[in-house]
């Protein structure tokens, strides 16, 4: 037995071989929780790199995770429990990344009745001429931060209007949140209406934006025709110069979501073989860094195209959903090897909540005879986007070094939550009951760079007490 000198000394010793330092000389902060993520790993593989602990002390320092271990083993290397935060009722998570996300339509979320092309006409145009006003965009663009905050996600791929201003607001109320965000100004100039056209300026628009804000701190810029029928050749080919001029800035667009829309698009680009082809042809399909929208009617060459560069698609059901574009298969994606995350297209999409969006792929994948599981699930929207998005070297799991982007997830906040995941048998059940049931009033806390930028303001609800599911 060792003695209770030799006991001191050895504490002494860990905490100075281990780096867990006294209090007042260390500004970390320890948090103790749950914790699910998954481990930096060179293949895709969602089940192998899948972590749970059940109690862990997650540490942060200067916006950066430190160490994550489990509780037990933090103690004996001498952390000094008084300075820990208790929150082991929470179960800590990485952030939810958003990889496809309009910021300028949160106000028509749920408009009734139309698919992609009549409902590009009859709500997306007029919604979007509204950001020309600056303070209708500063207004809905702040609210837009927020809201990405209130729902768990920490980082998105977001296109904003073809206004510039409305990229300059969208990157100065992240820089203000210090939040990784990519975003872009929507290049369009043909088939919409007139006041939403950039004709003459959006090319260099986009450049005075990738000059002024990609890489400035957090910030990286997305070059963001919105899709190839509202572009001229001209317009895309610039696109994808600039794409050569700037080749660490991201791609994002639109890409075969609805039949008509197909049918359309090809009719206007004869010379090009297939829809992915308008792209290519134009310098649009890059790498990791491009990044597609739905992808739900493609060839198995355009997704041999697809898989070969590296680009991935952003699987965004509950949009498919609701305007009916169709069921993206993912089987025939992970057969030909293409990279996807699961995205909210809000506001096709009809939530911002990633909980939600995993809830609609699970259902998606369903009726296309594949069963999403949880583990894939949660990873699609976590690391497996960061992937997506060549950013997993700074975000999308806990592991040290990385930037301590995470939310904390808190079952007693929906009863009908609480008394159900006393029935399950396995953190796999207890994600996806999240999942299935879950919304956005489960999120806790949202850190930001190791700061807290969302707490929940509602009331726990009595124990017991069902609330709303
Ligand atoms: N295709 C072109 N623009 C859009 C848009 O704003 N939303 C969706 N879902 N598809 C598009
Ligand atoms: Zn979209």
């Amino acid at each position: 037995m060792l003695t209770e000198d030799c006991a001191l000394r050895l504490q002494q010793l860990n905490s100075v071989c281990f780096g867990y330092q006294s209090r007042d000389q260390s500004n970390a902060m320890h948090i103790r929780t749950r914790i699910v993520h998954f481990r930096d790993t060179l293949a895709d593989a969602p089940d192998a790199a899948f972590e749970y602990l059940s109690d862990a002390i997650l540490s942060v320092e200067q916006g950066t995770i430190r160490r994550l271990e489990a509780a037990e083993s933090a103690f004996d290397k001498g952390l000094d429990a008084t300075g820990v935060i208790d929150m082991r009722h929470l179960l800590t998570l990485p952030g939810f990344i958003d990889s496809h996300v309009h910021a300028s339509q949160q106000n028509i979320i749920a408009a009734f009745g139309e698919q992609l092309m009549d409902w590009l006409n009859a709500y997306t145009f007029p919604e979007e001429t509204r950001f020309a006003e600056l303070d209708y965009a500063e207004q809905e663009t702040e609210r837009f931060m927020e809201a990405l905050l209130a729902h768990g996600t920490t980082t998105a791929l977001i296109f904003c209007t073809s206004f510039k201003h409305s990229v300059s607001l969208l990157f100065e109320q992240a820089l203000k949140r210090n939040m990784r965000v990519i975003a872009g100004k929507v290049l369009m100039d043909r088939n919409a209406p007139q006041a939403l056209l950039d004709k003459s300026h959006g090319i260099a628009d986009t450049q005075a934006l990738i000059e002024r804000y990609h890489g400035k701190k957090r910030l990286g810029y997305a070059i963001t025709p919105r899709f190839a029928g509202t572009s001229t050749r001209e317009q895309l080919c610039a696109a994808g110069d600039l794409a050569e001029q700037y080749p660490d800035v991201w791609i994002q667009t639109h890409l075969s979501e609805n039949k008509a829309e197909v049918a359309w698009t090809n009719g206007l680009f004869t010379e090009a073989k297939d829809y992915l082809d308008i792209y290519q042809r134009a310098g649009l399909l890059k790498n990791e860094r491009s990044v597609f929208a739905h992808g739900i009617h493609l060839s198995d060459d355009e997704l041999k195209r697809l898989a070969a560069s590296k680009s991935s698609i952003a699987f965004c059901p509950s949009s498919n959903l609701f305007l009916g574009s169709g069921l993206l298969d993912l089987q025939r994606l992970r057969h030909f090897g293409v990279q996807y995350s699961i995205a909210s297209d809000v506001g096709a999409g009809t939530s911002l909540c990633q909980f939600r969006s995993m809830a609609d792929a699970y259902k998606v994948c369903q009726m296309t005879g594949y069963t999403l599981s949880a583990r894939e699930a949660y990873y699609r929207t976590t690391l497996g986007a960061a992937k997506a998005l060549g950013l997993s070297d700074y975000i999308g799991n806990l592991s040290p070094g990385k930037e301590a982007d995470f939310v904390m997830i808190n079952p007693a906040r929906n009863t009908h939550i609480a008394n159900r995941i006393e029935h399950v048998n396995s953190i796999d059940e207890e994600l996806f009951v999240y999942m299935t049931m879950g919304d956005e009033r489960l999120i806790e806390q949202t850190y930001i760079a190791g700061v807290p930028m969302y707490s929940n303001p509602q009331q726990l609800p009595p124990k017991g007490v069902l609330t709303r599911s």
